[in-house]
């Protein structure tokens, strides 16, 4: 049984209407709430009137700092706690940002919840507020100063200032990428009910854990006493990461009302209710000898952070890998403003720092007069730069010569504004390269074989729609030599197993890890020999029991064993790319052709060409869309995907899917994907190391590389906008 062409997991539920989300559940007797949001950029609420809201016929409750709510902030993800940001509104009469929610209404119906709570007034003091990376009154502090953990360290390597003066080519730029939010399809939200002294949450997460730990702490009670699921999430990307700030105050109102309560975010709530892409600039400066060989590299970044919060910055891990460079010395700095805590989308570090390096080594290129995959060939690196020890496998050549020769990259001409459609459209092709860390987290995985043939695996991980229980299915199924049929994956519910953060695009790698072991022990309960296809049915009965249960924990190599304790408690505990014996990335070439529009010159990607190496490919049709789906979000984050700010209100101004512009079908061309697919088996013993995030890491460059092609202009600032171009 090969079931190479399996169809993704779900599909069908998805494309019926059957499958359930988070706030899908309606338990009977239910009631909604709706915040009520600051309409200030910061200051305190002097004042807050509910009379006017409470009238409002089916009104329940309203919740603000005016109670006493009995909530324990949940603590910053990062910081050994749970939640998004560190700030648990409702508990004072603090305002840090526009946005921000002061009050919660619950009431019988939706229509009710909101319309009393556009009732509520605020009067507010208010304070001066920066939202812009050169306001006055942000604060800039540097990164190995105000955390001072040994992978936050500026990477240095060699003399690459002393490289950099001495070298006969030399490219000093500056790079710019505006914030952006993930606006996954499914809002975020759920449904808080208790059962006795149990919260039961219905809430689609990528850490049900979280939500699960971070929620306990929150009202004092035991762990044990929250259950979360979440079996389909509709998009996450970074933004259902960990516990949001609505979950505990929604709890708190289904006990004290003693009925299931449902929040679900209006779109507009969810660019300030949760994380989103931080602003970010970029110095680069590259020296290299007159064939383009890279002698020296300088990434300095300037990362957007709230007041109360800083998100670790990793943007030199890459820049810093990506070739055989040297002498290379990275910066990376906060500068605080006051929003909401920034956070991960998608390739959160890896995408804007791609964009910065790729363009530079393209000017490179350029000033070098060579061709960009070549430059590119010419310096690939055989040992990771930074420590020194062997890439788990690299074959980032390999996906530049393959995507050269899919694309037809031999046709093009190297002067920019020297290629043209038949029409006379401009037309621009460009290259650039990606990579993402192949970092492993601790999992539990638990297989049940029963005696009618079917396996069941609880898995301690989240479906967001990136295809990991299609690759689950087809691992077990593989393994045993059964139809995928016959298996089912439980994925994302904490009644199963304990769960860790589902990000990072650690989960495939991690959870086949563990369903890996979890086989090997399943096959010794059953008696059948360590490998071929099994006759589950038999085996089982032949044991006399009904079912057969095996389990396993694994965790990345050279992890301490408190990292299963930290998974068990829903808290983060990733391990690598910086393994004791090798480095682990997974690698990316992109290769665009943009079309100009000769009179407003807009941007119009036309085919793109993507390989990548992401170790084996574990699941071939949720792979390719992973891809597919990633440049796409790239064509977004090029040319279109901005999330404004006005220094005169704060917060963004741009919330709603109208005004933030996502690409549609009409914005893509031809996508071609293609895997180089060699086993990485230093890694771990199926192969496999990551995916989701590096498919859009260097398509944001690539296009923009396209760009200066087409037109002679360099693009340098993040969306790619028609007046960059006139
Ligand atoms: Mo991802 S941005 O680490 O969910």
């Amino acid at each position: 049984m090969t079931n190479a062409g399996m169809p993704r997991v779900g599909a069908r539920e998805k494309v019926t209407g059957s499958a359930r989300y988070g706030a899908d559940h309606t338990p009977p007797g239910v009631a909604y709430a709706m915040p009520v949001v600051s309409t200030v950029g910061k200051g305190r609420i002097t004042g807050l009137d509910t009379a006017e809201a409470a009238a409002v016929p089916g009104v329940l409750l309203i919740l603000s700092h005016l109670d006493e709510l009995d909530i324990t902030p949940a603590g910053y993800i990062m910081a050994g706690g749970y939640a998004f940001q560190s700030l648990q509104p409702l508990l004072d009469d603090r305002v840090a940002y526009r946005g921000q929610p002061i009050a919660l209404v619950v009431a019988d119906t939706l229509v009710a919840a909101t319309e009393a709570a556009g009732l509520v007034r605020a009067a507010y003091e208010e304070e001066p507020f920066a939202v812009e990376l050169d306001a006055d009154g942000t604060e800039t502090v540097l990164q190995q100063e105000a955390l001072p953990l040994p992978f936050l360290a500026d990477v240095v390597v060699g003399d690459a200032d002393g490289a950099y003066d001495r070298s006969p080519l030399r490219v000093d730029a500056v790079y710019e990428a505006g914030p952006q939010h993930q606006v996954p399809m499914e809002l975020i939200g759920g449904v808080a009910e208790w059962h006795g002294d149990t919260v039961v949450v219905h809430e689609g997460s990528q850490s049900v854990g979280a939500l699960r730990g971070g929620l306990a702490r929150q009202l004092g009670i035991d762990p044990e006493h929250v259950e979360v699921i979440a079996p389909y999430v509709g998009g996450g990307f970074g933004q259902k990461n960990s516990l949001q700030p609505h979950l505990a105050p929604l709890a708190v109102a289904a006990r004290r009302l003693g009925r299931p309560v449902k929040l679900v975010l209006p779109r507009a709530h969810t660019f300030h209710a949760a994380s989103f892409r931080p602003m970010t600039r970029h110095r680069v400066r590259l020296g290299a000898d007159r064939s383009g060989r890279l002698l020296a590299a300088i990434h300095e970044v300037d990362q957007q952070a709230s007041r109360h919060d800083l998100l670790p910055a990793t943007y030199t891990e890459i820049t810093s890998r990506l070739y055989d460079i040297r002498n290379f010395r990275g910066r990376q700095r906060h500068v605080r403003t006051d929003t909401q805590t920034p956070g991960y989308m998608r390739a959160p570090f890896e995408h804007p720092a791609a964009f910065a390096l790729e363009s530079a080594v393209d000017e490179l290129a350029h000033a070098a007069g060579r061709d960009p995959v070549e430059l590119r060939l010419a310096n690939d690196a055989g040992a990771d730069p930074v420590t020194g020890k062997p890439f788990s496998s690299r074959h980032l050549a390999a996906c530049l010569r393959r995507g050269a020769e899919l694309f037809g990259w031999a046709g093009r001409s190297p002067d920019p504004c020297s290629m043209r459609a038949p029409d006379g459209t401009p037309v621009g092709w460009g290259v650039a390269a990606g990579a993402y860390p192949a970092m492993t987290v601790p999992v539990l995985a638990r297989l049940r074989a029963g005696a009618d043939g079917g396996v069941v695996a609880e898995v301690g991980g989240h479906e967001m729609g990136q295809g990991m229980t299609t690759a689950l299915v087809r691992a077990v199924a593989g393994d045993l030599g059964i139809g995928a049929e016959s298996v089912r994956v439980v994925v994302g519910d904490t009644r199963a197993v304990p769960h860790h953060l589902t990000a990072g695009a650690w989960g495939t790698n991690s959870t086949l890890l563990a369903v890996h072991a979890a086989l090997r022990d399943l096959r010794e309960r059953l008696r059948v020999p360590s490998e071929g296809p099994v006759d589950v049915a038999a085996a089982v009965r032949a044991t006399g029991a009904e079912e057969v249960v095996a389990e396993a924990v694994t965790q990345g190599p050279g992890q301490p064993p408190e990292a299963i304790d930290r998974m068990r408690a829903g808290l983060v505990a990733p391990a690598g790319p910086d393994y004791p014996d090798h480095v682990a990335f997974s690698f990316i070439a992109h290769f665009v052709e943009v079309r100009v529009e000769p009179a407003a010159p807009r941007v119009r990607v036309s085919r793109v060409v993507s390989v990548a190496d992401c170790g084996r490919v574990a699941s071939p049709v949720t792979a390719d869309a992973q891809v597919r789906g990633a440049v796409v979000w790239g064509i977004g984050a090029a040319l279109s995907e901005h999330s404004e700010v006005d220094p005169r209100y704060g917060g963004f101004v741009n919330a709603d899917l109208a005004d933030y512009v996502i690409p549609v079908n009409a914005d893509v061309g031809g996508i071609e994907v293609d895997f180089i697919d060699e086993p990485d088996f230093t890694l771990n013993p199926m192969g496999v190391k990551t995916l989701g995030e590096v498919a859009l890491v260097g398509v944001a460059p690539a296009i923009a590389n396209a760009v200066f092609h087409a037109t002679g202009h360099r693009p340098r600032r993040l969306p790619i906008r028609i007046e960059d171009l006139l």
